[in-house]
C-alpha cells in the first residue's frame, strides 16, 4: 500500500514535469520574434503569421522565397526584388486604406499579380 502511494506520487510528479516542459515548448514556439529587417509590416507578427504572408507572396508572384530573398538570410536586403516589394506593400496599403478602408485587405498582391512577377 505504502509502496503504491510512493509509486503514485512518483508518476503524478513525472507527469506533471512532462507537461510543464510541453508548455514552455508551445508557450515558446507562440513567442513574438524579434525580426531582424522588418520596416513595413508589423514587428509583433508571429513567426506563423509570417510564413503565411511571405507564402501568400510567393504564390501571388508566382516565384519561390529566393526571387525577394538570398539564400540563409531573409533579413538582408541584397534583392532588388524585396525593396521593390517593401515600395509595393506601402501602395497596396495605402489604396486600401483610400478607397476600401484601413486593415479591409480588400486589394493584395494577388489582385495586380495574379500569379506572375510582372503583372
Ligand atoms: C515578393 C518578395 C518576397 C518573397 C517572394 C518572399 N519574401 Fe520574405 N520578405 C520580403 C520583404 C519585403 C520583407 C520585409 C518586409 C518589411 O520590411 O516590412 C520580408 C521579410 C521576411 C522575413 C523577416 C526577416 C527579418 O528578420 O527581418 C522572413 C523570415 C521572410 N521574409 C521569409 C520568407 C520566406 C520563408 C519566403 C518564401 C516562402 C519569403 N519570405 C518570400 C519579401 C519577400
Ligand atoms: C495595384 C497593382 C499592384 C499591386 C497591388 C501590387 N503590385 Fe507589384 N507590381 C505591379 C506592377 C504593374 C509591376 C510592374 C511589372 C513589371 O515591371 O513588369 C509590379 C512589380 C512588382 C515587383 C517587381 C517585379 C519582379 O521582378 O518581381 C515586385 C517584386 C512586386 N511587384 C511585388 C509586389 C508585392 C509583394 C505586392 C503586395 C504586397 C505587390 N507587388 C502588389 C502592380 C501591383
Amino acid at each position: 500500500m505504502r509502496l503504491y502511494k510512493i509509486f503514485a506520487g512518483f508518476t503524478l510528479l513525472l507527469s506533471i514535469l512532462v507537461l510543464s516542459s510541453f508548455r514552455t515548448l508551445s508557450s515558446k514556439d507562440e513567442e513574438k520574434p524579434q525580426w531582424r529587417n522588418v520596416q513595413i509590416l508589423p514587428q509583433t507578427l508571429t513567426r506563423v503569421e509570417m510564413d503565411a504572408i511571405m507564402e501568400a507572396w510567393s504564390t501571388a508572384l508566382g516565384v519561390s522565397c529566393s526571387h525577394c530573398h538570398v539564400k540563409g538570410n531573409m533579413a538582408a536586403d541584397d534583392k532588388e526584388e524585396k525593396i521593390i516589394s517593401r515600395k509595393m506593400l506601402t501602395m497596396t496599403n495605402e489604396i486600401n486604406e483610400k478607397y476600401f478602408g484601413k486593415d479591409s485587405g480588400t486589394i493584395s498582391c494577388m489582385t495586380c499579380h495574379n500569379g506572375h512577377a510582372h503583372p
